[in-house]
């Protein structure tokens, strides 16, 4: 009995270590990487999942200097944001697949090497939001609130992606009287518009950002739709189909009261009459 689990716990041990030495074997090097990158904030994506490994990414661009991050982690993603912070700076990634715990400082990790990328020339921007809208008279006013970039200013406030891409960066507002399809449009380098209108009507309108970059142009997705409802205070605010349908109301009022008092008028008249045909003895 000893001497067979002694065995068995021989055969293990040879297995286990026969598994360690061919280890290596397992470690795959990443493929398909990506980069994804919205309003500067920036991830790596790769394949496949690590299962004997682990991956470290390490970043170089063509005027920093190498920096890890994301060390021995055990997923394909990895926020590499706070290493692009020298925006107009073109990069490259490189993703280490380690084996865990051993220690093999001469030797470099099998890596790969993902596609160069500049963060200003392609990050995608994204959805812009209308922070004000009013109509007033002949005019539709509009603000545009900029999105924010991961980047802060000293002061700790956020930086917006305008204060990085600046005159580069234009609005366009598409807008359109509520219920017909003819739109129009205003493009600016400026995040206030003053449009003119026709007066009394509702307007709706959506606002897309454009960076008119000199490699690459980059449209974002198009705002949320906004519509203005104007505050129907006198007569000549109003369409002409409600004016009709007042007017149809109030006459349809008139005509009742008519047939109201003709009906009323003649009850009287019928009882008057009665009267009259009783004798006046009784
Ligand atoms: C890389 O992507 C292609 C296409 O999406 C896919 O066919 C291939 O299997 C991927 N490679 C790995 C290692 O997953
Ligand atoms: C922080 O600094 C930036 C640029 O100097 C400025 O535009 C912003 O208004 C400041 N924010 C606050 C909260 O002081």
């Amino acid at each position: 009995m000893a001497a067979k689990t002694r065995k068995a716990l021989l055969l293990g041990a040879m297995l286990a270590l026969l598994r360690f030495g061919s280890g290596n074997a397992d470690v795959l090097t990443a493929s398909n990487i990506t980069w994804s990158s919205i309003n500067f904030k920036t991830l790596l994506h790769w394949e496949p999942e690590p299962t004997n490994y682990v991956y470290t990414v390490e970043i170089d661009g063509d005027l920093s200097n190498r920096k890890k991050t994301c060390i021995h982690i055990r997923n394909t993603e990895c926020d590499v944001t706070n290493l692009l912070k020298n925006v107009k700076d073109t990069y490259i990634a490189r993703i280490y697949s380690e084996v865990p715990d051993q220690d093999n400082d001469f030797n470099t990790p099998p890596y790969e090497v993902s596609p160069r990328f500049t963060p200003y020339e392609q990050t995608e921007i994204g959805m812009p939001t209308v922070s004000y809208f009013e109509q007033i008279g002949k005019t539709l006013k509009i603000e545009i609130s900029d999105p924010l970039t991961p980047y802060r200013f000293n002061n700790g406030s956020f930086q917006t992606i305008r204060d990085i891409f600046k005159d580069k960066l234009e609005y366009t507002v598409y807008y359109w009287k509520d219920q017909s399809t003819g739109k129009k449009w205003s493009t600016k380098r400026s995040n206030q518009f003053e449009l003119g209108i026709d007066e009394g009507k509702n307007y709706c309108f959506y606002v897309q950002a454009t960076i008119s970059s000199n490699s690459r142009s980059r449209e974002s997705p198009k705002s949320i739709e906004k519509c203005t409802s104007v505050k129907r205070e006198d007569l000549d605010g109003l369409d002409l189909d409600t004016i009709l349908i007042i007017a149809g109301v109030a006459a349809g009022v008139i005509v009742l009261v008519i047939i109201l008092s003709v009906i009323a008028y003649k009850c009287t008249r019928r009882k008057a009459t009665k009267k009259e045909n009783i004798p006046p003895n009784l």
